[in-house]
């Protein structure tokens, strides 16, 4: 984070450049996917419909989450992908949540009313992992200086039962310590932990969400890579997770069924050696690094410059 510092305007566009490069690929390659769209299908999927929703700053599309995307559809046959489209942006990143899970809500409404029996996998990258869990869990207000979030309220969980296959997160930003989704090694809270996951308790066997220790947005780590790493490091493991559970939906040709908990995660979420150090520590450090979240924010928000 340290090279986010304040610097020159000369330094400030040359940190630019990489995303205008994305923005200028992005969009090169979003005509070649054919199945891709930014609004909801009117028509229904025989294979997955894939909701993506993208970081912080990436452009419309599905960004970082296409490669997974992509390789998910070639293995259902008759699949699509729907980019979630949402503003994404960092410097009123509240707001811009908000919005999203107003879109992600009609989107899996009207699917689900199109297609009563449409399956549905969901991928979220940091931003847009928090729009997924906070549309399917609902979420409690959180008042903080820089970012204020309103509460929100869960999705009908007749829909996410009937219509939700999986969903796939990367560096979310409301990472809870103990929530049974977690896979990667981070054993700490986010920058935003989700206090409340009742509500999406029994959807866990559906739900993955990848955190590696050292991530500053899902773990208030200080490693700038982690953050961009999920996609090269667990892409496989979440199309692989997501086939699995298309291939026991064909198989009893019924409900995405969350009730019989196969496929639950274990998570590594709660570390193997003494419970009650990693808890002081992870205090400790979570006092040590709270300084850093207006801080971060306050120099994203003016040069509005990186991916979360
Ligand atoms: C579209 O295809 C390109 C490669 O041709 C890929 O990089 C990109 O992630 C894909 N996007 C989606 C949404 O599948
Ligand atoms: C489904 O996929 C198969 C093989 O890819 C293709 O031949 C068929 O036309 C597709 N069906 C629809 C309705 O798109
Ligand atoms: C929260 O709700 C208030 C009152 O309705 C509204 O003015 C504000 O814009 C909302 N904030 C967000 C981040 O949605
Ligand atoms: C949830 O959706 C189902 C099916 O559309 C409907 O029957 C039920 O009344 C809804 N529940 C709530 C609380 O809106
Ligand atoms: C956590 O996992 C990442 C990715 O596999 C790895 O690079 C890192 O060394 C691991 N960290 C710890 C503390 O085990
Ligand atoms: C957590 O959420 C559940 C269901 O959404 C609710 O019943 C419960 O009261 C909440 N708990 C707290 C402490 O707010």
């Amino acid at each position: 984070m340290d090279s986010y510092l304040p610097m020159s305007p000369k330094a400030g566009a040359r940190l630019l450049l990489p995303y205008l490069f994305l923005a200028l690929v992005t969009s090169q390659t979003a005509a070649q996917n054919t199945t891709t769209t930014t609004t909801t299908p009117t028509t229904c999927a025989e294979g997955v419909h894939v909701i993506t929703a993208r970081g912080s700053n990436e452009p419309l599309g599905a960004g970082r989450l296409g490669p997974v995307a992509s390789d998910l559809i070639a293995a259902i046959p008759n699949s699509t992908v729907q980019a979630l489209n949402y503003p994404a942006t960092f410097f009123d990143y509240a707001t811009s949540v908000a919005a999203g899970i107003l879109e992600l809500r009609d989107a899996l409404e009207s699917y689900s009313r199109t297609c009563p029996q449409g399956k549905v996998v969901m991928m979220g990258y940091s931003q847009g992992a928090q729009v997924i869990l906070d549309t399917l869990c609902g979420a409690q207000p959180y008042d903080r200086p820089v970012v204020q979030f309103n509460e929100s309220a869960p999705l009908n969980s007749t829909i996410v039962e009937h219509n939700v296959l999986a969903v796939i997160l990367y560096g979310d930003p409301t990472h809870a310590a103990e929530a049974p989704w977690n896979y990667g090694n981070s054993t700490t809270n986010g920058l935003f932990p989700r206090d409340n996951i009742t509500a999406c308790a029994s959807y866990a066997p559906k739900i993955r969400s990848w955190c590696d220790e050292g991530d500053f947005f899902c773990a208030l780590g200080d490693d700038g890579e982690i953050h961009g790493s999920y996609f090269d490091a667990y892409g496989d493991d979440a199309v692989e997770f997501a086939l699995q559970l298309w291939e026991e939906a064909e198989e009893t040709g019924g409900d995405t069924g969350s009730e019989d908990g196969s496929g639950s995660g274990s998570g590594s979420g709660s570390g193997e050696d003494g419970a009650d150090n990693d808890r002081d520590d992870s205090a400790a450090d979570h006092l040590g690094t709270n300084w850093r979240i207006p801080f971060v924010l306050g120099v994203a928000a003016i040069c509005s410059c990186f991916a979360l």
